[in-house]
């Protein structure tokens, strides 16, 4: 399942910001009894400020770096269910950090769904600022479409809830995890 037929010793969700990623995320670790980490939140730790105040400080490059370094730093932990930010998965190098032992799903969206899903919460997604997000969605979506193609599974998250797709994830890779000996 893994393209190698390896038992799968991570997971990782990936997809547009909006997909419901983080939620999915934690649901399934608990699903599956397997460690959720958040790279967004394990990089705002480590820098010890919020996301949007990085990319202010540091621009996109900055966070880029230090993305790429808190990969680095969980690449080869077991049973986790891993949720990096959107942009993630389209850095050149940056998934094949993790073993080949990793599983990704891609969680679709539309745009027209993360600018409804993301109003709640404007300011804090910094490459999405701006009175009109719906553009830089469209436009940043297509950049990403084919790299977000590359992963192992995907599901439409349009009309499911978090609990649905955790629940679809779950049915597909559960027989091909690392047993909880190894
Ligand atoms: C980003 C998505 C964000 C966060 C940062 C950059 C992106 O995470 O990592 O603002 O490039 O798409 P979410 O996908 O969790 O919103």
């Amino acid at each position: 399942m893994t393209g190698g037929e390896r038992a799968i010793a991570r997971l990782v969700l990936v997809g547009f910001m909006g997909a419901g990623k983080s939620s999915v995320g934690r649901l399934l670790g608990d699903r599956l009894g397997w460690r959720h980490i958040d790279l967004d939140e394990e990089i705002e730790r480590e820098a010890e400020c919020a996301i949007h105040e990085i990319f202010a400080r540091e621009g996109e490059d900055g966070f880029r770096r230090r993305e790429r370094e808190a990969t680095r730093r969980i690449a080869h932990l077991p049973r986790v269910v891993l949720t990096p930010g959107g942009g993630w998965f389209a850095q050149p190098g940056l998934p094949a950090l993790l073993g080949r032992d990793t599983l990704s799903v891609w969680l679709q969206v539309s745009p027209e769904r993360v600018v409804h899903r993301l109003s709640d919460d404007p300011g804090l997604r910094p490459l999405l600022s701006g009175s009109d997000p719906l553009p830089s969605v469209r436009r940043l979506l297509e950049d990403r479409v084919a790299s977000y193609r590359q992963a192992d599974l995907k599901i439409d998250t349009e009309r499911r809830t978090p609990e649905e797709v955790s629940a679809w994830i779950e049915g597909r890779v559960r027989p091909h995890l690392i047993s909880d000996s190894s």
